[in-house]
């Protein structure tokens, strides 16, 4: 059954690339309303491949970006795809060797690449399922089993349709299984089923102070200014160990397992070559914590955007009206994101001095999520993936949050498992970003694999 499909992969490879490119070529920003349109049109393309591959597939409105829903196949385990069309905004355009939306194959020393905006993160990520799904219609004539197609357009600005549309729609996207693909390999060698993911929790926090911007000369002195109360508010929020001091932060943090920690330091992660590949030398973590440790399973609080007064070029001697900063945090084991968000707001107006105010806006709220490994699904997807790639599969966690994977389980009742192709180098939200033609390629091969081993 699955040796002719992995040869109709190898064969077709060229047009899935094409296919793929069609899709980059769609600026589908879905944070941008501007770019409303593109989303439209990227949810269009998609219900178009889906129907000519045999799917019923259909384009759900929303009161933002549309979500795509394609089902298809026969069988007693039914299985749901998720992956979303959307994809970051390009800026700082002027960082990009070639337009963000004029997708192309490039030869690189690590070999061929697919370079354009949404390469790796999620549009490549989400064709290797499609094509892989292509391909076993094209020699079997049908599916291994039931599969639904779910993606979305609106992941990277903090999904606000996800919850009504998935309460709305359970009958239409409930299935055994979900399937997850917007993760890293582990390396290049070594395929991951990701098993833990962090949670996110997003502030913006403006702080007045005067009522309009000042003159640095006539005012300061007498005038507070408000950049000075954010800074000192930045500022406190770690210790010196790099511990966030937000109260109670900590609560639902839960240490290692022992088996757990013995299983990622078999990974062999050189956290000397992660931070220098970015141009850095030195873990900035909680003291006396490793990097994979700090990054899978601890929690952070990191600065994400910061504003007051001119920034502009030159020099103005202004003292300014408001100053501003978009704050994350990234959230592990049991920590409750709405707690966080009171403690943090609690502790934030307690060092607001009493003449400035402090206005807050959220930017979406999602727990970590850990995976249900005992399901022997997980199994017979890492050796599926194990006889694909030169490396047997590793159990990973990651950095990154999709809060849909929670989702699935809290309103669903259905377990994710979570396996993609990425790798660290792909320059995912940055500019010049890009997919490896191997991880299209092998991708692709490992989902028809799984899917023989899994439906
Ligand atoms: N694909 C990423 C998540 C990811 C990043 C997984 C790196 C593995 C490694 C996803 O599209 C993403 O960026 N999610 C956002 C969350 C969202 C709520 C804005 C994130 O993690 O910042
Ligand atoms: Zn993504």
């Amino acid at each position: 059954m699955l040796d002719p499909v992995l040869a109709r992969i190898d064969a077709d490879l060229p047009q899935a690339i094409q296919r793929l490119l069609a899709l980059l070529r769609i600026p589908s920003i879905s944070t941008d309303r501007i770019h409303a349109p593109d989303c439209e049109a990227a949810a269009d393309w998609l219900v178009q491949d889906l129907t000519d591959m045999g799917f019923r597939a259909e384009k759900h409105p929303t009161t933002g970006r549309p979500m795509v829903v394609g089902t298809a196949g026969e069988g007693r385990r039914h299985l749901l795809f998720y992956g979303h069309y959307d994809v970051q905004p390009v800026d700082p355009l002027a960082l990009w060797d070639r337009p963000p939306f004029l997708p192309e194959v490039q030869d690189t020393a690590e070999g061929k690449v697919i370079r354009g905006r949404g390469a790796a993160d999620d549009k490549g990520q989400l064709m290797t399922f499609v094509e892989a799904c292509r391909a076993w219609i094209a020699v079997h004539h049908k599916l291994p089993g039931r599969i639904t197609m779910f993606f979305e357009g609106e992941e990277e600005s903090g999904s606000p349709s996800l919850i009504p549309f998935m309460e709305a729609h359970k009958d239409l996207l409930r299935a055994d299984l979900a399937l997850i693909c917007d993760t890293d390999l582990f390396d290049r060698d070594t395929p991951a089923v990701t098993t833990m993911l962090r949670g996110l929790l997003g502030e913006e926090v403006i702080i007045t102070g005067p009522r309009m911007d000042l003159h640095s000369g006539m005012y300061g002195g007498a005038a507070m200014n408000p950049a000075r109360v954010l800074a000192r508010i930045i500022s406190a929020l770690h210790d010196e160990n790099g511990r966030v001091t937000v109260p109670d932060f900590y609560d639902g943090v839960e240490e290692l397992s022992p088996e757990l920690r013995a299983q990622w330091d078999g990974l062999g992660f050189d956290q000397t070559s992660f931070l220098r590949d970015v141009g850095l030398s030195i873990p900035a973590g909680e003291s006396g914590r490793g990097v994979l440790e700090s990054i899978w399973a601890r929690p952070t609080c990191e600065v994400n955007g910061l504003s007051s007064g001119y920034a502009g070029e030159g020099f103005k001697t202004v003292l300014p009206s408001k100053a501003m900063a978009k704050i994350s945090f990234r959230l592990v084991g049991q920590q409750v994101p709405h707690r966080i968000r009171e403690a943090f707001r609690a502790m934030v107006r307690s060092m607001v001095p009493p003449d400035c105010q402090v206005e807050f806006k959220e930017h979406g709220a999602s727990p970590a999520s850990v995976m249900a490994t005992n399901d022997p699904a997980f199994e017979m997807a890492r050796q599926a993936l194990s006889d694909e790639w030169p490396r047997a599969a590793a159990f990973t966690g990651s950095g990154g949050s999709i809060p849909v994977a929670g989702y699935f389980k809290t309103i669903l009742g259905m377990d994710s498992m979570l396996i993609g192709f990425g790798n660290d180098d792909d320059l995912i939200h940055s500019p010049n970003e890009k997919y490896d033609v191997r991880s299209f390629h092998k991708g692709m091969r490992s989902w028809a694999r799984i899917l023989a081993a899994l439906a």
